[in-house]
């Protein structure tokens, strides 16, 4: 027999204090490892990494200030969606829709069938879903709601690296679905995707992944398809800095407590990088492939020391090195990347077809996202690799409290 939805300890701290006690008490015992257990019991050290916070029943909270999913510790799996409004969709019937998805993903987030839910046994196991919402441009101008539209939402100015397909760029509403089973993220964007069908179509849909939530300790930084850990300097969720570099508190209240999302499809030139050796692929980014150190460092978390220069007189960390180019001093300026790798098989010339769904969560994209995007751009080694072929924008409206919608702060 399946035990009920366990709250994650990750959960909660990403959740707020407000359902402390419910949540203890909801606990499963399951939810602890044999070590954990042991030090419970005051026969073993205490700190031991929660693997099993990440098993099929554990819940991640729906309702609070902020939509889960940005915050959250990322799940293995990922789905993002681009749904375009059908054609005369108005603010009324974006009000209905939002309610609906509101609705089933309250619901099978915690555990529970969403209503009418055809499989309902398939969202017995949870397994730390979340499912976020997002605004397009054209959802605002439907809604006839542009001067809520936070001004930035707008399409990204074009870069010259850029080589965009239609088909993975724009839309009018993203749904982002994450959890640390894939058969959970295949149910929970089947149900929103037929409950949103009479309003709205899906114009493309972006799979991603992460290392399993299993196979490593909690807090290890990822490894992307190119092999690099990715993610290292990233704000910590749950600090005052990240909260100031990703959520809204500023401007009209419809936003505060949201965010934006840039996401970009980025493909890895996995072809040509497996020909250059790692001296060349460290010498790109500025920091070891074994490691994630950067070159004047020998620990992942050290410092990088741009001003270091080689016995001749050139910079350790080259001038365009990745790591140089995107680098912001100021905590307020900072991007919140949680990026999920792709790979769609192979091509027809029999190469892989893999890369990055780059997702970038600031409060400001003009602010934070663009200058860095810019200096890339502009300059750095790392493009030689890699290319941006898809691109959207949206507001992440802030969460909401039980009984409410995902988006009445904005259309209601
Ligand atoms: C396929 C494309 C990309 C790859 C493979 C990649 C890879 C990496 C790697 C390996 C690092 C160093 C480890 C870390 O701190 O995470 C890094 C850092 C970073 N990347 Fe990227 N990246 C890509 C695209 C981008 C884009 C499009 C942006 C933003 C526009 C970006 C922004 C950053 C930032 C802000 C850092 C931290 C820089 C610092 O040390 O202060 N990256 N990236």
């Amino acid at each position: 027999m399946t035990a009920g939805p366990s709250i994650t300890r990750r959960g909660l701290l990403a959740g707020g204090a407000t359902v402390a006690a419910g949540v203890a008490a909801g606990c499963s015992p399951e939810a602890l490892t044999a070590p954990q257990a042991a030090a419970a019991r005051g026969q073993g050290p205490s700190a031991a990494p929660s693997f099993a916070a990440s098993s099929g029943t554990a819940v991640e909270l729906f309702h609070g200030a902020h939509q889960a999913g940005v915050a959250t510790p990322p799940q293995t799996h990922a789905v993002f969606v681009g749904l375009d409004l059908l054609p005369g969709t108005g603010r009324e019937a974006v009000v209905r829709l939002m309610r609906l998805l509101t609705d089933d993903a309250r619901r099978l987030t915690q555990g529970a069938p969403a209503l009418a839910d055809t499989e309902p046994e398939l969202a017995a196991l949870p397994a730390r879903l979340t499912v976020t919402f997002g605004f397009g441009p054209g959802l605002f101008t439907a809604a006839k709601a542009e001067h809520l539209r936070p001004e930035s939402v707008a399409p990204l100015p074009a870069f010259p690296i850029d080589r965009l397909e239609k088909r993975w760029s724009g839309g009018d509403l993203l749904v982002q679905i994450c959890a640390d089973d894939a058969l959970t993220v295949a149910h929970a964007l089947r149900m929103t995707v037929k409950d949103a069908r009479s309003f709205a179509r899906a114009r493309w849909l972006q799979r991603g992944f992460r290392r399993a939530a299993h196979a490593q300790a909690p807090g290890t930084t990822q490894r992307n398809v190119m092999g690099q850990l990715d993610g290292t300097v990233n704000p910590a969720p749950g600090t005052a800095d990240f909260d100031r570099a990703v959520w809204i508190s500023e401007g009209a209240d419809g936003m505060r407590g949201g965010t934006t999302l840039v996401l970009r499809r980025i493909r890895a030139e996995l072809e040509t990088w497996d020909a250059v050796d790692r001296v060349g692929k460290e010498f790109a980014v500025g920091r070891r492939l074994d490691t994630g150190a950067p070159l004047t460092g020998t620990r992942e978390h050290d410092e990088p020391d741009f001003a270091t220069l080689t016995p001749v007189g050139f910079p350790v960390i080259a001038e365009q090195a990745h790591i140089r180019r995107a680098h912001v001093t100021d905590p307020a300026l900072r991007i919140f990347r949680r990026v999920y790798n792709y790979d769609e098989g192979l091509t027809s010339q029999g190469h892989a077809d893999s890369g990055l769904v780059f997702a970038s969560y600031q409060a400001d994209i003009a602010r934070q996202f663009l200058p860095i995007q810019k200096r890339l751009a502009e300059a750095d080694l790392l493009n030689e690799w890699t290319t941006p072929i898809g691109s959207a924008v949206f507001a992440i409206p802030p969460g909401c409290a039980e009984g409410g919608w995902i988006g009445e702060t904005l259309l209601s």
